[in-house]
């Protein structure tokens, strides 16, 4: 679908409707200032579907739009790396100063290097991906996934190591104890926090030398930055948090091997995030449905029992980078100090 189509898209009632329930669950209220953030290449129905339910809802919002970067590095669809606001000091200010950023940049502003500064000033965002509102509206929140990610919350911050397993010879150890830890429902209603739609995650940011061993992306496996599913095997080795060794010799292993050599940058190779998806409404057949350019891959990433392996920026090890993987593996085993937490896609915590 092109630009000029989506803008003539049809907006259906129930995307509203999930648009209107999500702004609920925030318990937006009427005294607050809300800021729809959105970029010139953001996707236009979207803005449109939340500007119709806060006018229903009778929420006041400042539009504030940012021109979409060029691409500076290497081509991209999509890093999981927002730099929309890179530069952009009087935005910046502006956002300090608001209570709700309903966030419909392209990337989302989860790694973007101004989101500390804006959790700190107590303003909460709510990141809606930059998704088909199909998507969206498929996988509105429900409120029982608050209590699933809070569950598995509470057992990954009380653990000291985190392994993982898989037939195919990953073996990966990460030392959690004292690393940053979140986990994402779908919505926030706290100050100073960030959601996004579609939820059900867990994710811990692991400070610095704590992640080595062994990964293996196996066919069935996902690489969100391509939007494609691995078609054969990829080993990585992983020294003290940064992936030394990308091995293989298929395609999927060179394509890898090219896109983070073309950043030209070492926190490229790092480890980002780590964790678990928790939302079994997620499809894992999605992006074998939709045009590239359709999709932005929250669905995948939030899938239940995926070990969700990521490179690229790490804000809370403060390194930050445009090259950014999402990675997806299925079938693994996860453990917390030896106990089993995720096994053949199920949760057991
Ligand atoms: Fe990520």
């Amino acid at each position: 679908m092109n630009e000029k189509m989506s803008m003539s898209m049809e907006i259906k009632s129930e995307w509203i409707e999930a648009f209107k329930n999500v702004f609920s669950l925030c318990e937006i209220k009427k005294s607050e200032k809300v800021i729809i953030l959105s970029e010139s290449s953001s996707r236009r129905v979207n803005i449109e579907i939340a500007k119709i339910a806060l006018g229903i809802l009778s929420i006041d919002y400042t539009l504030l739009e940012v021109k979409s970067k060029m691409n500076e590095g290497p081509l991209k669809v999509s890093t999981g790396a927002s730099n929309a606001l890179n530069g952009q000091d009087f935005t910046i200010k502006m956002l300090l100063e608001s209570d709700v950023i309903v966030d419909l940049t392209c990337e989302g502003l989860m790694h973007s290097e101004a989101t500390g500064k804006i959790l700190k000033s107590s303003t909460r965002i709510m990141n809606i991906s930059n998704e088909s509102p199909e998507i969206l509206c498929r996988l509105t929140p429900k409120i029982d996934m608050k209590e699933k990610v809070k569950n598995s919350l509470e057992a990954f911050r009380s653990a000291k190591n985190m392994n993982i397993k898989s037939e195919s010879g990953t073996d990966l150890i990460v030392s959690v104890e004292g690393s940053p830890i979140v986990g994402v429902w779908g919505w926030t209603n706290r100050p100073g926090t960030l959601a996004h739609w579609p939820g059900g995650l867990v994710a811990c940011f692991p400070g610095e030398n704590t992640t080595n061993g062994t990964i293996v992306f196996s066919p069935g496996d996902i690489n969100l930055t391509f939007k494609k599913y691995f078609e054969s095997e990829v080993k990585c080795i992983v020294r003290n948090d940064f992936i030394t060794e990308v091995q293989g010799k298929s395609l999927d292993a060179k394509l890898m091997r090219r896109y983070f050599e073309s950043f030209k940058d070492a926190n490229t190779y790092a480890v980002s995030h780590v964790g678990w998806g928790l939302n079994s409404e997620a499809r894992y057949e999605a992006i074998s449905m939709y045009e590239k350019h359709e999709i932005n891959g929250t669905e995948l990433r939030v899938i239940q029992g995926n070990f969700l392996f990521s490179t690229g920026a790490n804000e809370f090890a403060n390194r930050f980078t445009e090259g950014h993987f999402d990675l997806p593996m299925m079938d693994c085993l996860i453990e917390l100090d030896g106990a089993i937490i995720v096994k053949d896609g199920k949760i057991f915590c």
